[in-house]
């Protein structure tokens, strides 16, 4: 982020009138990186420098914003990779927010990911508590028959424990190989993988196509588009409703707001709308 006036950046986090934010540096009651600011002239870079307005630390303001990939093979799920193998992020040239994926899906699988910067919605959706169904589409190595598709409804054991599909169809027929629509709500790792291979079945593709509400619809490979405001809304509905407290609320972090402006905490979309 760029400098900019002291003043411009307390009214942009919503604590006060530029007005009023050049009397509180006046009175002194401004302080950056440990020292009073002393002339209204005074630049800071809001994202990297310690602000404190009364004695409480302006947190740097970034929008939350969530988005959603199809992601093709042949991609890390991670936003580094030691070996220099392509990542997501890679994908996301143009996205100007220090996103992360929330959760993974194998180099090799493809389809939905969803990726944020918002570090507590991210640790919510992966908590255990929360269940939220993923939906898969799985290409088998021939055709299964039809009870060992039940034994993964009723449960297989894997290294890490029991593992249960919510539900389990086979959907296309071929003479090679076969597709199977699956539902899981668990996100361990290879998980589907792992499961299908209990059942004696090799997967030869794996493409998630829903995660919770979230539906990867006809987005190409490839491509990416930040989630609707309803979308956004279902999901944090999702995680209030889980009783998993966020770092947030833990910590009962200060917020700065006036009467009439917006908290400095929100949901973008690609026109910039916030939600409450
Ligand atoms: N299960 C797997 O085996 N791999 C994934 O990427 C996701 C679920």
């Amino acid at each position: 982020m760029a400098l900019e006036r002291i003043q411009k950046i307390l009214a942009k986090a919503g604590i006060a009138s530029r007005r009023e934010a050049e009397r509180m540096v006046i009175e002194g009651r401004v302080l950056v990186n440990g020292k009073v600011v002393e002339a209204l002239g005074f630049k800071a870079d809001p994202s990297k420098d310690h602000i404190k307005v009364d004695g409480k630390r302006l947190t740097p303001f970034e929008p939350k914003v969530m988005l959603l990939l199809n992601k093709p093979r042949g991609y890390l799920s991670t936003v580094k990779d030691p070996k220099g193998r392509p990542t997501v992020l890679d994908l996301l040239k143009n996205v100007k927010w220090r996103i992360y994926p929330v959760g993974r899906l194998d180099f090799d699988a493809e389809g939905l990911l969803l990726l944020t910067n918002d570090g507590d919605l991210a640790h919510l959706l992966s908590h255990p508590r929360f269940s939220i169904p993923k939906t898969y589409l799985v290409k088998v190595a021939g055709i299964p028959e039809e009870k060992r598709l039940t034994r993964l409804k009723r449960g297989v054991m894997l290294e890490d424990g029991q593992a249960k599909a919510v539900s389990c169809s086979l959907i296309r027929e071929r003479e090679k190989n076969s597709w199977i629509r699956v539902v899981v709500t668990e996100g361990r790792n290879h998980l589907v993988k792992r499961m299908f291979s209990a059942i004696g079945a090799t997967v030869l593709k794996l493409k998630r196509i829903e995660y919770g509400p979230i539906q990867l619809g006809d987005l190409p490979f490839g491509q990416f588009r930040y989630l609707t405001p309803e979308e956004a809304e279902k999901l944090k509905q999702i995680s209030s409703a889980s009783g998993v407290r966020s770092s947030e609320e833990k910590t009962k972090r200060f917020e700065f707001r006036t009467k009439n402006s917006r908290p400095a905490v929100g949901w973008r979309t690609p026109n910039q709308r916030f939600l409450k």
